[in-house]
């Protein structure tokens, strides 16, 4: 199904199903411990052996010498697997660094070996017995002291590497109050609970994987490019994710090493990451220097808007995305942003949730705070009054390979700009607000105290843009009327099973109860897979275009000749006739497959999803410990397909948000190149107890323009502003503006 104009009444809008707060139809599995994760997965295949994965312990250089004789020799030991046993390897398309190192190290715990034994203390015990000797090299470790050789990244999703609108330079030097700040966000791990982790089994030339990944599509093609396998000969199952949030986008060494070892041993393996080896192995989100520049009128409106990014990662690879909220969320005629590339011989830098406007919003949403204080106007007011509905910094008008800055004039020609396909940003600021008392804040920091603490309140804007990517599914009628659905959609933890489940009942008007469904397999029809919040919208798009097949085969089937045919009850009807559904498939059960494919209308309107958090912190005056006491979103994000798994997937958001604003920080060795605090011990994360109240409201609001579903994300819209909000809660209370994240309280005293 072609999605090209916007989306008419359907049956979808029936929401009989759709939308309800349903609980999630695996949480009973989940709870009890029978949804296994691929570690866990005993009983897929026979005689499995264990793989002990060898990290480099040099973050850059080569490996001279490696003696695996001792390790051969040990009890248990099947085989020892190196990049010089393994014979050719290719790369996948989304990997920086290669999953099986040496003789080159690229960075810091890449994998140089796997240990493959009977058990798995054989495996371990075995791999202390290698010997490997290394010449080091000199590597850059350091943003900052690299910021200046920094380049324009080649590789760069989501928009040119600069932009630029109008005269930022003659318009930010003629304005009446100015900001130039720079911001700092420390590079984060996703530290999901379930680690990384896979079985791999052979028959003949077939591979067939049991891993933990959000994109069943690219793993089971950049596992076939890295084994250089025909992807046919390959089939990966991810049916249950303990969590991913972007650190299980792509194939990572567990799966390569555990096909690699299934080969030498001539058995299945299975291999999990350790979690000291997680932080180092896979990717992280990066590190980025930040400076804003905003220039405004006095009474409050932006005439000059600049946003300059700085980040690091391995050669070839890619830059974080951290300007691009800073090209359509505030007006301003003037405006210019640029992004900036080092090459650092770190850890490999990828994308971790809501990669770009996480860490761009961290810091333009304290810019915005700080030029708020400048013209003494409420912050929730300075937003709304440069709200636009048309995109100011069009993608298509922008001058990026301009380096004279004559861009085309903005002024005056506003209706060549997309508009925005939905914008309830200010309404979001205006709700929440009210919801949350705004009104009765004090805006003089360090002066309100309440139960011995000094007392804040933060605000912020949330947004992020809205993807659509292509996504397919097959649905089968049985003979006693139930639906099955398959595609290979993963459920990361964010409720996939249930809003298919709920599209599909709706769509064949049956009880939730009569639809299974099956996902994360790539013998089933490709998805749009977890990524970049468009799983939701998109996944449930591609059911919905199976649907309608499915009921285009009923109807003819049965006989009905009408195309106003009503799917209700576990019925047919047309005119004054009903068939119960299971008829139509009384001979054999019927099959219906379809993809969901967006054409232009994608393009036409920019869609993104905006929102507003408000947050209330309490700081010890003190031992400067600073507590979150209550916060709220708002999000106006398209239809919400089930309103108690969307709640989840914003809270969960939210308490991440807090970790990026007081907690996480990967610790660079600027010596040796690697991330100190490499388990959950040295990297803390915000937990249940650390957040008394956090509270969602979803703006009702149904997007045509996004697909079918008129949904769109809200996943990753949860974490962007969200760590601004507290900063800024956090200078209301103490008068202290920290621009450096995380804000520990060391920065307070
Ligand atoms: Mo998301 S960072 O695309 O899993």
């Amino acid at each position: 199904m072609k999605f090209d104009t916007p989306a008419e009444p359907n049956a979808i809008d029936q929401l009989k199903v759709v939308g309800q707060p349903l609980d999630r139809i695996d949480g009973p599995m989940k709870t009890t411990g029978r949804a296994p994760y691929a570690y866990e997965r005993h009983d897929v295949a026979p005689n499995q052996a264990y793989g002990y994965v060898v990290g480099s312990t040099i973050a850059k250089g080569k490996i001279t010498s490696m003696d695996i004789a001792r390790a051969q020799a040990a009890p248990g030991v099947l085989a020892v697997v190196t990049a010089q046993n393994a014979g050719p390897l290719g790369k996948g398309d989304m990997n920086t660094a290669t999953l099986l190192g040496g003789p080159e190290i690229e960075h810091y715990h890449q994998a140089v070996a796997l240990v493959v034994a009977e058990t798995f203390e054989q495996a371990r015990d075995a791999a202390q017995a290698i010997r490997i000797d290394y010449a080091p090299a000199d590597g850059a470790y350091d943003l900052a002291a690299s910021r200046d050789k920094a380049a324009k990244p080649e590789k760069l999703t989501g928009g040119p590497p600069d932009t630029a609108v109008g005269d930022f330079d003659g318009a930010f030097a003629a304005s009446e109050v100015r900001l130039d700040e720079t911001y700092t966000t420390p590079d984060e791990a996703h530290a999901m609970m379930e680690p990384h982790a896979s079985i791999a089994a052979w028959n003949g030339d077939e591979l067939m994987v049991w891993t933990s990944n959000q994109m069943i599509a690219w793993a089971r093609k950049d596992i076939a490019k890295t084994l250089k396998l025909a992807p046919e000969k390959v089939r990966v199952s991810s049916p249950f994710i303990g969590g991913g949030f972007g650190g299980k986008l792509f194939v990572r060494a567990d799966a390569v090493l555990a096909a690699l070892g299934a080969r030498a041993a001539k058995r299945p393996v299975k291999v999990a990451l350790t979690r000291p080896l997680m932080f180092n192995n896979t990717p992280h989100r990066p590190a980025t220097i930040q400076r804003i520049r905003i220039g405004a009128s006095r009474e409050g409106r932006i005439t000059a808007i600049g946003h300059e990014s700085w980040s690091g990662d391995l050669e070839d690879g890619k830059p974080d995305g951290a300007v691009s909220q800073t090209r359509m969320l505030y007006a301003g005629e003037n405006r210019m942003t640029t992004t900036r590339l080092a090459v650092l011989d770190l850890p490999e830098a990828n994308a971790m949730r809501a990669p770009g406007e996480a860490t761009g919003m961290m810091a333009l949403e304290i810019a915005m705070d700080e030029m708020a204080e400048k013209l003494r106007l409420d912050p929730v007011e300075f937003r709304i009054r440069n709200d636009t509905q048309v995109v100011p910094d069009d993608p298509g008008r922008a001058s990026g390979s301009d380096p004279q800055g004559k861009a085309p004039s903005a002024g005056g020609d506003s209706n060549q700009r997309r508009a925005f396909s939905q914008r309830k940003l200010v309404e979001c600021l205006r709700l929440g607000a009210d919801k949350f008392g705004w009104s009765s804040r004090n805006p003089q920091p360090a002066s309100t105290r309440q139960d011995g603490l000094l007392i804040g309140h933060g605000v912020a804007a949330a947004f992020r843009n809205n993807q659509v990517v292509k996504s397919g599914a097959r649905v089968r009628l049985d003979a006693r009327g139930a639906i099955q659905v398959d595609t290979d959609m993963t459920d990361i933890g964010t409720g996939s099973y249930t809003i298919i489940a709920q599209t599909a009942a709706e769509m064949m008007g049956v009880p939730i109860g009569r639809v299974t469904v099956r996902l994360g397999d790539s013998s089933f029809p490709v998805s749009a897979g977890s990524g970049g919040q468009f799983g939701g919208n998109c996944s449930t798009a591609g059911v919905y275009a199976a649907c309608v097949k499915l009921r285009e085969e009923i109807g003819r089937k049965l006989g009905f000749n009408a195309a106003d045919l009503v799917f209700a009850d576990g019925e047919v009807r047309s005119g004054g006739r009903s068939v119960p559904l299971a008829e139509a498939a009384r001979d054999g059960e019927l099959v219906a497959e379809d993809t969901i494919e967006f054409g232009a209308i994608a393009k036409k309107y920019q869609q993104s999803t905006f929102g507003a958090h408000f947050v209330e912190v309490g700081v010890d005056p003190f031992t400067a410990e600073i507590r979150v006491r209550r916060m709220l979103a708002v999000c106006a994000s398209g239809r919400i397909l089930n309103p108690k798994t969307a709640r989840s997937q914003v809270i969960g958001a939210m308490t991440m948000g807090v970790g990026a604003a007081l907690m996480e920080d990967l610790v660079v060795d600027k010596r040796a190149g690697f991330f100190v605090n490499h388990d959950l011990a040295g990297y803390e994360v915000p937990v249940h107890a650390d957040i008394p109240h956090q509270d969602v409201i979803f703006l009702d609001e149904t997007d045509p323009v996004s697909s079918p579903m008129k949904a769109k994300g809200v996943a990753e819209l949860g974490i962007c502003g969200v760590a601004a909000a507290v900063a800024n809660a956090v200078y209301n209370a103490t008068g202290v503006r920290v621009r450096d994240y995380p804000v520990t309280l060391d920065k307070l005293i």
